[in-house]
C-alpha cells in the first residue's frame, strides 16, 4: 500500500470510530493536513449525523465548506466531543510532534477544547522517541531572531521556515537535531516560556487519547 492509501485507510477508520459519538447537536473538531483532508472527505457522507465542525485552519474550513459542512467559531461551540487530526510523529505514549502544516497553534487550542483527541497517521509517523522530525515553533515575527538564539541554547538547530506565514500572522521556526527528546512535556513547557513564542508543536502535556495507525497489516488502535 502507498502512504496515501494508508492515510485513506486511517481516515475511514476514524469516521467509523467517531460515528457512535455523534448526535444532532455534536460539533466535531477537525484538524489540518493531508490525512485530515482525507478524513474530511470521508466524513462528508455522514454530515447529517452531526451539527457542525470547528476547524484548526483556514484550509480545513474551506474544504469542509466545499462539502457543505457548516463550520462554526470555537467561541460559540463549547466543549467539543472529539477532535480528529494527523501528526508528524507519535511515540508509544502518544506524545506527538505536529505543525508540519504550520497549523500547530490552532490545533493545540482545538485539542484543548475537546473531550477526546483521536490522532490519525500512517505507520511512517510511529517513532520510538520524538525529535527526528524538526519541531515547529510559532513565533511573533519581531521575536524571530531572539527566539532562534534562545532555541540554540536549548540544544536545537533552529531554521526559519522562510515564506510561511501562519493563519495567525506569525512565522515558524523549525528546530532540528533534537532526537531523542527524552522529556517531551518538559521541553514543551521550556520552549513556551520564551518571550515571543506563541506555541510549539509538541503535544505532550495533552497527548492524543487514541492513535489510529495505518500499516501494511491494516489499522491498529493505540491508547495511552
Ligand atoms: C499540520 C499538522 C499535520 O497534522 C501534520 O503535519 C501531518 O500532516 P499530514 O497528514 O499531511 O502528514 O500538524 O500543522
Amino acid at each position: 500500500m502507498t502512504q496515501d492509501q494508508l492515510k485513506a485507510a486511517v481516515a475511514a477508520a476514524a469516521v467509523d470510530y467517531i460515528l457512535p459519538l455523534l448526535d444532532d447537536d455534536t460539533i466535531v473538531g477537525i484538524g489540518t493536513g493531508s490525512t485530515a483532508n482525507l478524513f474530511i472527505d470521508a466524513l462528508a457522507a455522514h454530515q447529517h449525523r452531526f451539527a457542525a465542525a470547528v476547524a484548526s485552519s483556514e484550509g480545513s474550513t474551506e474544504r469542509l465548506r466545499s462539502h457543505g459542512i457548516e463550520v462554526v467559531d470555537l467561541n460559540s461551540a463549547g466543549q467539543l466531543a472529539v477532535y480528529v487530526d494527523g501528526a508528524d510523529e507519535s511515540d508509544p505514549q502518544l506524545n506527538l510532534i505536529k505543525g508540519g502544516g504550520a497549523a500547530l497553534t490552532r490545533e493545540k487550542i482545538v485539542t484543548a477544547a475537546a473531550r477526546q483527541f483521536v490522532c490519525i497517521a500512517d505507520a511512517s509517523k510511529w517513532v520510538d522517541h520524538l525529535g527526528s522530525f524538526p519541531l515547529p515553533v510559532e513565533v511573533i515575527p519581531m521575536a524571530r531572531s531572539y527566539v532562534a538564539r534562545e532555541l540554540l541554547k536549548l540544544g536545537g538547530d533552529p531554521v526559519w521556515r522562510e515564506g510561511v506565514v501562519t493563519d495567525n500572522g506569525n512565522v515558524i521556526i523549525d528546530l532540528h537535531g533534537l532526537y531523542p527528546i527524552r522529556d517531551p512535556a518538559q521541553l514543551e513547557s521550556d520552549i513556551n516560556q520564551l518571550a515571543g513564542v506563541v506555541c510549539n508543536g509538541l503535544f505532550a502535556q495533552r497527548p492524543a487519547d487514541c492513535l489510529l495507525l495505518g500499516g501494511a497489516d491494516g489499522v491498529t488502535q493505540h491508547r495511552r
